[in-house]
Parts: C-alpha cells; sequence; structure tokens
C-alpha cells in the first residue's frame, strides 16, 4: 500500500479508498467495546434468568420463574381473599335485606356494575336502557317482575334458553298460521287503540272480539299483560319490539320468542346476587 498522504505517525489505513480519501485504522475504544461485551454478558445472562426464547407452545421459562401471568392471578387471588368475607355474607343474607346493609349494598352494587358491563351490556347495553328484543332495565315497566327476588330468579335461569330446565317460559303464537290476514289487522288496531295510539277504529272494533278470543289469556283482558308469562304490558307506550303497525303485525304474525341465557352455570352465586341488585337499585327496582 502506498500512499502519498501518509504522514510519519499516522496510524495504519484500511486499504480502502474513495477518490483519494482513505480510512483509518484506529482501534475500537476502549470504555466502547467493554460496554459492548458487558451488554452481551447481560443479554446472555437474562435470558438464562427470566422468560425468554420462544419454543414451540411458550418461551423458556428462565430460572427466576417470573411470569406475569402468575403475578395476575396472585393479584385476583390477593382480591378474593380480600373480598371473600363480604362475598359470604352477600350469598347468605336474604335478598330483601342486602338493600338496608350499607356495606353489602355498596359492594354489591359496584361488584354488579363489574359483571354487568362485561355480562350484560351486549344485549342490555352499558347503561342498561336495552335496545329492540332487549329490555330497558331502568323503567319500572317489567316482563317478568321487578323485585330482587324476580330479578335473581331471572338471571339465575335465564329466559327460554336451552340450557337450563328451569329457565323461564312462555310462547306466544305465531298467528300467522291461526288468523286470517283481515282478523290480524283487526286485531293490531286493536293493540294501537290500547297503547293510546293513532287507529283505525273501524277495524280496531272488530279487532277487539279478536284480542279477546285469542290474546287475553296472556295479555289479560284490559291489555296490561301479565308477568306469569313474561306477556308484556300492551297499554303502555314502552315497547319491546315496536309499537308501529307494522312492527305489531310482524310480531302477531311470526310471534318473537326472546331468549336469555341462564348465568348460574357461568357466574357465583355472589357475582348473580351482585348483579341482581346492581339492577334491581337501577331505578325501576320494586
Ligand atoms: C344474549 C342477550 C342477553 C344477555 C347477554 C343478557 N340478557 Fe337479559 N334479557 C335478554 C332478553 C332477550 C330478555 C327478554 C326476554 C323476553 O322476551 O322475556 C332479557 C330479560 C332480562 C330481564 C327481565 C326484564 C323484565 O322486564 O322482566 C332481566 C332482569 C335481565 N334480562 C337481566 C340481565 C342480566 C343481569 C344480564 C347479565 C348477567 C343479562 N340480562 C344478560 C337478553 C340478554
Ligand atoms: C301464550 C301467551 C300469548 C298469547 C296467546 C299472545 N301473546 Fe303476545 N306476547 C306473549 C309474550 C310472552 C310476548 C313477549 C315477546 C316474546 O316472545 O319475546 C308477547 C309479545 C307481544 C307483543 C310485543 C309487545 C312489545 O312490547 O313489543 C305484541 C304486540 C303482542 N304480544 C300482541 C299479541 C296479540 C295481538 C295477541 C293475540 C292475537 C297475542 N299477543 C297473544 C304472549 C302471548
Amino acid at each position: 500500500m502506498t500512499d502519498k498522504n501518509k504522514q510519519p505517525g499516522d496510524p495504519e489505513t484500511t486499504g480502502h479508498s474513495w477518490d483519494g480519501i482513505e480510512e483509518f485504522n484506529n482501534p475500537l475504544p476502549r470504555w466502547w467495546l467493554w460496554t459492548f461485551y458487558i451488554t452481551i454478558i447481560w443479554g446472555i445472562g437474562y435470558s438464562i434468568a427470566y422468560p425468554a426464547w420462544p419454543m414451540i407452545s411458550k418461551a423458556t421459562p428462565g430460572l427466576l420463574g417470573f411470569s406475569t401471568r402468575a403475578n395476575v392471578a396472585a393479584d385476583i387471588e390477593t382480591f378474593d381473599t380480600m373480598n371473600a368475607p363480604v362475598e359470604a355474607r352477600l350469598v347468605s343474607t336474604d335478598l330483601t335485606a342486602i338493600s338496608s346493609d350499607p356495606e353489602l349494598m355498596n359492594y354489591a352494587a359496584n361488584a354488579g356494575r363489574a359483571v354487568f358491563q362485561t355480562w350484560c351490556a351486549q344485549c342490555h347495553g352499558a347503561g342498561a336502557a336495552g335496545a329492540t328484543g332487549y329490555p330497558n332495565l331502568l323503567d319500572d315497566d317489567w316482563l317478568w317482575g321487578g323485585s330482587i327476588e324476580e330479578i335473581h330468579t331471572t338471571v339465575t335461569h335465564g329466559i327460554r334458553n336451552e340450557q337450563d330446565p328451569d329457565a323461564r317460559f312462555s310462547q306466544m303464537p305465531a298467528f300467522g298460521e291461526i288468523l286470517e290476514a283481515p282478523e290480524i289487522a283487526q286485531v293490531v288496531q286493536y293493540v294501537r287503540k290500547l297503547s293510546g295510539q293513532e287507529f283505525d277504529a273501524a277495524l280496531a272494533a272488530p279487532g277487539e272480539t279478536v284480542f279477546l278470543d285469542n290474546c287475553s289469556a296472556c295479555h289479560m283482558e284490559d291489555g296490561t299483560g301479565d308477568r306469569a308469562q313474561g306477556a308484556p304490558n300492551l297499554t303502555d307506550a314502552i315497547w319491546l319490539y315496536g309499537g308501529s303497525d307494522a312492527a305489531i303485525a310482524q310480531t302477531v304474525t311470526n310471534a318473537r320468542f326472546g331468549v336469555m341465557p341462564n348465568w348460574n352455570t357461568r357466574l357465583s352465586e355472589a357475582d348473580i346476587r351482585a348483579v341482581s341488585t346492581y339492577v334491581h337499585q337501577l331505578g325501576g327496582g320494586e
């Protein structure tokens, strides 16, 4: 290697030359090199001590046995242990006595809100206001009953599901197979009348007879419904499926069959009581 620019005392060059510019072959600074070696040793040590290398089903566990999963499980256990006494009391207290015990009430309302947001909000809405086909749980209009016992039964066993033989059950027939089309048109107008909406008087008059013959066994002669059968009150302005001509005609022709899952196989009795208490104190509880 000949270099016309090289001065005496200059370090060796790497031999690379770009347009006459050459690169000195300086050794790496010592502090840098040592830091580099230490990071390598640290990295090896870390991957031995902590979970690190991905394997087929999970990573190598590490000698220290550290696991974020175990930490969460331990945290949950701490809270479970902390809550165990109040949960035991919640389960052993009479349902109707829960609301007069401030500590229980406070716990049930808070735990119940969490359960509701996790398990119930998909259908009943985050604020429990419901949606078409899913009842509003804030008002004092109840299909099956708004006392704490009735709510507890509804939540425990569910409604018209096939999983729990004790589920609440009733079935409105699909009247499309029972009544003639004109009769359906008539009874729809009578339901419009019952609910205080605009109606066709010429159809509603014969509709009353259709109603008394076919509907009153469940919805009662005055149309106020029957909680024993989950048959809605048809005289209020609160609709599960809708009060328009079309929605009522649809309900009467095809029926609806709303289903709610049972929770006794998914939630503990303490959670069921908590969420029932939460729903009960939302405003419509009886
Ligand atoms: C998959 C949807 C779904 C989920 C999830 C659900 N529900 Fe329901 N729930 C319904 C339907 C549908 C009805 C009405 C059934 C009917 O027509 O009678 C209902 C009815 C009720 C009723 C009776 C209301 C009344 O007027 O009598 C209560 C109380 C209730 N739900 C509470 C809950 C609670 C508490 C949870 C969570 C633990 C929950 N529901 C989860 C669908 C659901
Ligand atoms: C065997 C009992 C039964 C009979 C008979 C019955 N219903 Fe129903 N009806 C119910 C039940 C239970 C519901 C709740 C809806 C469901 O199945 O999810 C309901 C719901 C309704 C609704 C929906 C209310 C809403 O809030 O959206 C209307 C409207 C209705 N019925 C009208 C009628 C009319 C009109 C007749 C007669 C032609 C009739 N029902 C006969 C049990 C009955």
